[in-house]
């Protein structure tokens, strides 16, 4: 799905599809260098950094194992608590493993910082994280992203993977929508 399908909802385009492919490209060259000869294990977070680790995946020029979370963070009103809750869990032992999570967006950080510290509990061998986006006026918590694309501002945005309200995800491009769209549910 394009922009011009929604047109009516967005409000504008944020990073074009060709802006996220040679970004993911330059990132992909980065990493397929910095793990070559290891076995590399991507841990990504469904569903929004699903269309991510397609096109990174699929970028990379060396052999990569890759499993899937399924995460919840409950938060109180408008503090994230931080508490998360795994509703789906990976299907491989992380002992041992060099593992790279991939991320579509890194907000507080609140989950990421949960999961770094959980496949560390578990014995993985490094773990280090990939992030297509990020929203630095928003980070709560430091967590270290050693791979990052870019930097948007504090606005919430859809497409590639990010929806709202399960909306948009298979919208090519990433976009911010008109405010019309949240009326009444989000401020
Ligand atoms: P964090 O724990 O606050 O960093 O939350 C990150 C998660 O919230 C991301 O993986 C997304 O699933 C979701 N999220 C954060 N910002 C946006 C946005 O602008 N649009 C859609 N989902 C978002
Ligand atoms: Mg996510």
């Amino acid at each position: 799905m394009q922009i011009a399908d929604v047109q009516d909802e967005i409000d504008h385009e944020l990073v074009t599809k060709a802006q996220i492919d040679s970004k993911i490209k330059e990132m992909a060259a980065q990493v397929s260098e910095d793990y070559r000869g290891r076995d590399l294990l991507l841990v990504a977070v469904l569903k929004g950094a699903v269309n991510t680790l397609v096109a990174f995946s699929q970028a990379l020029s060396i052999p990569v194992q890759m499993d899937f979370m399924s995460l919840s963070s409950y938060g109180a009103g408008t503090t994230s608590s931080g508490t998360v809750t795994v509703r789906q869990d990976l299907s491989t032992d992380v002992r041992g493993r060099h593992i790279l999570i991939v991320e579509d967006i890194v907000d507080s950080g609140r989950t990421l910082a949960w999961l770094v510290d959980e496949l560390k509990r578990r014995g993985a061998a490094s773990v280090e994280v990939f992030a297509l986006l990020e929203k630095p006026s928003r980070r709560e918590v430091d967590v270290d992203v050693k791979y990052r694309g870019y930097e948007i501002p504090d606005e919430f945005v859809v497409g590639f993977g990010l929806d709202y309200a399960e909306r948009f995800r298979n919208l090519d491009s990433i976009a911010v929508l008109k405010p019309a769209v949240y009326q009444g549910e989000q401020a």
